[in-house]
């Protein structure tokens, strides 16, 4: 038997506004915006499912039903493409076994930890993990492995709660979540002793943010239950989980690998156009455009 309980549930909390992207987010999700040709959402799943999840929950509101439908048979594009014997492996890489997706609603985007316990039916008495999918974290070229593997392995050794960090200068702290860092378990694991919401520079405990992923035990549903609005007058997930530590072991893990801020545009055109560069299919072809629109 394992020492720890599998992560085999991810919740996606996917109902916010998207008001940065506007008006490219008035009628279709921010996670349905697509880097190069995959939508955010699935960059996301694949990432699940590379880990070993395999109930995928989303956590959905108003407009979002394109999210779902991403993951359907598209029956009527399959024939048509069968039909005109055109390639259907980019489609076929979409479609969800049955019974793996599931949807609940957030009815008013009250903040992510609302959204996560929008979810707690659903993820019952097991440990979950979260995706932000506009957090796009890409794996080291020649092998690496995926941040939610990555952290995986992590929750394997010391169980528990697990979030995934990355450092950025000192200058930049105060837009993000910040660990207070505890005992190094090993150079990309650490203990993590507090947690601050957008600290000021002088105030922040490390230079190490949350980047958009977690491995969370049940308890935190009880928790963000009777939390109080925190920071722009949303459920805070950082509040919660914030106060769950010292109750349960909470860890740090530094995802080695890439991470792009797709919820902002300027991180959203350097995945684009670092993913492009990279591709087999254009990437040479991408290079000699930039140059040339460089000049
Ligand atoms: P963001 O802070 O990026 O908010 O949420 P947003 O609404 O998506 O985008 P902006 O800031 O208005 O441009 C982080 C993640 O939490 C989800 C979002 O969908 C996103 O994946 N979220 C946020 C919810 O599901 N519900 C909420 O109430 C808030």
């Amino acid at each position: 038997m394992p020492a720890h309980k599998p992560v085999k549930k991810a919740v996606f909390p996917v109902a916010g506004l998207g008001t940065r992207f506007l008006p490219a987010t008035k009628a279709i999700p921010k996670e349905m915006l697509a880097v190069v040709d995959r939508p955010l959402i699935q960059y996301a799943v694949d990432e699940a499912r590379e880990a070993g999840i395999e109930q995928m929950i989303f956590v959905t509101g108003r407009g979002k039903t394109a999210i779902v439908e991403h993951f359907d048979v598209a029956y009527e594009l399959e024939t048509t493409l069968a039909a005109r014997g055109k390639d259907m492996n980019a489609l076929e890489a979409t479609r969800a076994t049955p019974g793996d997706i599931i949807t609940v609603r957030q009815q008013v985007p009250m903040g992510l930890g609302h959204a996560i316990w929008c979810a707690r039916a659903i993820v019952g008495d097991e440990p979950f993990a979260i995706f932000l999918p506009d957090e796009l974290m890409i794996a080291n070229r020649n092998g690496g492995t995926g941040c939610m593997k990555q952290m995986v392995e992590a929750y394997g050794e010391v169980g528990g709660n697990l979030i995934s960090v990355l450092e950025v200068p000192e200058e930049e702290v105060s837009s993000y979540g910040v660990i207070a860092p505890g005992r190094a378990v090993s150079p990309h694991l650490t203990e993590v002793t507090g947690l601050v919401e957008k600290p000021k520079r002088e105030d922040a405990p490390s230079n190490k943010i949350i980047s958009g992923r977690y491995i969370l035990q049940p308890e935190v549903m009880r928790v963000l239950e009777g939390q109080e609005k925190g920071a722009g007058g949303e459920i805070q997930l950082t509040d919660a989980m914030a106060r769950m530590i010292g109750t349960q072991p909470f860890h740090a893990v530094t995802f080695e690998g890439r991470r792009f801020d797709c919820g902002s545009k300027l991180g959203f055109v350097e995945a684009t156009l670092a993913l492009a560069l990279e591709r087999e299919d254009m990437g040479a072809e991408v290079r000699a455009m930039a140059q040339r629109l460089l000049e």
